[in-house]
């Protein structure tokens, strides 16, 4: 079998690319190893970005995101039992979009359907050939029996713990990261949102956020230990605490609804470079993590996904290279911006409990002035609606 482009993984980068890919008429076959109803199930990223909206236009998979999404033109940050609102609209001109990453996957599962083109699911033991210039070739296991496709390119899709980055020899690849200290435990509920818009909340407690999926449906987060687990968190006790951490007219607000689902995510930063070995490109999680803070994973991967469908049309149109080539560094380019806004985001809005009094002063004056200066705030609002690709 053959094709240009294997694509490792059906999570949201892979599915964007291939569809990218498949509506410019570059055949792509997409590799996934978990079932769709899984792929579906996962409960992420909300906020999302009007770059990458648009690249999910380009990708003639928008249209129920501009139906139901909702459009925010701000947040509020709760600082000393008071809140804020950034307000993006009047600050930098820009909004984003509040639509789930599921109802993102299943747009672009459907509309890959619709154009014919391949995804393997429950496949296994995934294997990347990448010795010989120029002939790449992807191994795998499919209904118990080992199958290989030859490729141009492969596209590492695959997340934080795929194969992908795996496979590039370890002294090329060069990586940074930092695991924060706690975690962020969520859940999702069949229940209004407490407030029209997300409320990031510093609180002496730790971290809270309240988000939201739709009108009638809230996700909220608590910060947690790092060892703890979801049964030591029945609903009663999440929205105990997350009362202590809201304004009292939020908690007012709160609607304590059973949760329809319940998980503990940690923590971290982390990007591994180059993006690029020979002929495999990775994008999306498989090269970078960002903490949840700054709403940028997904967004992100988006970016990522632009710019390597960019270059592969350039090589197929014009058999030019160079924007492959450039592919690693321009991504990157981005890439640091969002990690440093995300680490920073996530160094102001939780407790640290290993901070001295000096950074908790520091924490402080930092709130403080972000919340007094429209400077500052015009940084927020302009890296948290996504920087220009
Ligand atoms: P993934 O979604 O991880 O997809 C990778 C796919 O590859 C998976 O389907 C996996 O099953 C598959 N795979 C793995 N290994 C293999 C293999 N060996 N063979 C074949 N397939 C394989 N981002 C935002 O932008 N905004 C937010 O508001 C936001 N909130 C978040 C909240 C939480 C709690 C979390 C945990 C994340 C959040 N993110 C957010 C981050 C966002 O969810 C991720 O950045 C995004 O899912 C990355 O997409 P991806 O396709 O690169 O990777
Ligand atoms: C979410 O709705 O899941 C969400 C929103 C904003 C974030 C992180 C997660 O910063």
């Amino acid at each position: 079998m053959r094709t240009q482009v294997v694509i490792v993984g059906a999570g949201p980068s892979g599915l964007l690319l291939g569809q990218l890919l498949s509506v410019h008429g570059i055949a792509n076959v997409i590799l996934e190893q978990r079932s769709p109803e899984y792929v579906l199930d996962r409960i992420r990223a909300g906020v999302i970005e009007k770059w990458a909206a648009d690249l999910l236009d380009d990708a003639g998979a928008g249209a129920r995101m501009h139906r139901e999404g909702l459009v925010h033109q701000g947040i509020e940050i709760s600082f000393d039992g008071r809140r804020h609102r950034v307000d993006f609209d009047a600050l930098v001109g820009k909004s984003v979009i509040v639509y789930g990453q599921a109802e993102i996957t299943r747009d672009l599962m459907e509309a890959r359907a619709a154009v014919g083109a391949e995804t393997y699911y429950e496949i296994a033991d995934v294997s990347l050939q990448l010795d010989q210039p120029g002939r790449s070739s992807v191994r795998y296991g499919r209904h118990g029996r080992v199958q290989e496709i030859q490729c141009d390119f492969i596209a590492g899709c695959d997340g934080f713990h795929g194969i992908s980055r795996k496979s590039i020899p370890e002294h090329v690849l060069n990586c940074y990261e930092r695991v924060y200290p706690f975690g962020w435990l969520g859940i999702l509920v069949d229940q209004p949102p407490v407030s029209p818009e997300l409320i990031y909340v510093n609180h002496e407690r730790g971290f809270a956020l309240c988000s939201m999926r739709s009108p009638t449906r809230s996700r909220l987060y608590l910060q947690c230990r790092l060892d703890d687990h979801i049964e030591d968190w029945p609903d009663a006790r999440f929205y105990e605490e997350l009362s202590r951490r809201l304004d009292p007219h939020a908690v007012g607000a709160l609607h304590r609804g059973a949760s329809i689902e319940k998980s503990i995510a940690p923590l971290r930063s982390f990007v591994a470079e180059p993006m690029r070995y020979g002929n495999l490109f990775l994008a999306g999680d498989a090269a970078h993590i960002v903490p949840p803070t700054g709403a940028k994973g997904l967004n992100l991967a988006a970016s990522d996904v632009y710019y390597l469908w960019q270059a592969l049309l350039e090589y197929y149109r014009e058999r030019s290279a160079a924007g492959l080539e450039a592919y690693s560094s321009q991504a990157l380019r981005r890439v640091w911006k969002a990690e440093r806004f995300s680490w920073w985001m996530t160094s102001i809005l939780h407790c640290f409990p290993e901070s001295s009094g000096f950074d908790q002063k520091m924490q402080r004056a930092e709130l403080e002035y972000l919340l007094s200066s429209r400077a500052a705030m015009t940084a927020l609002a302009e890296n948290y609606v996504g920087l220009p690709y």
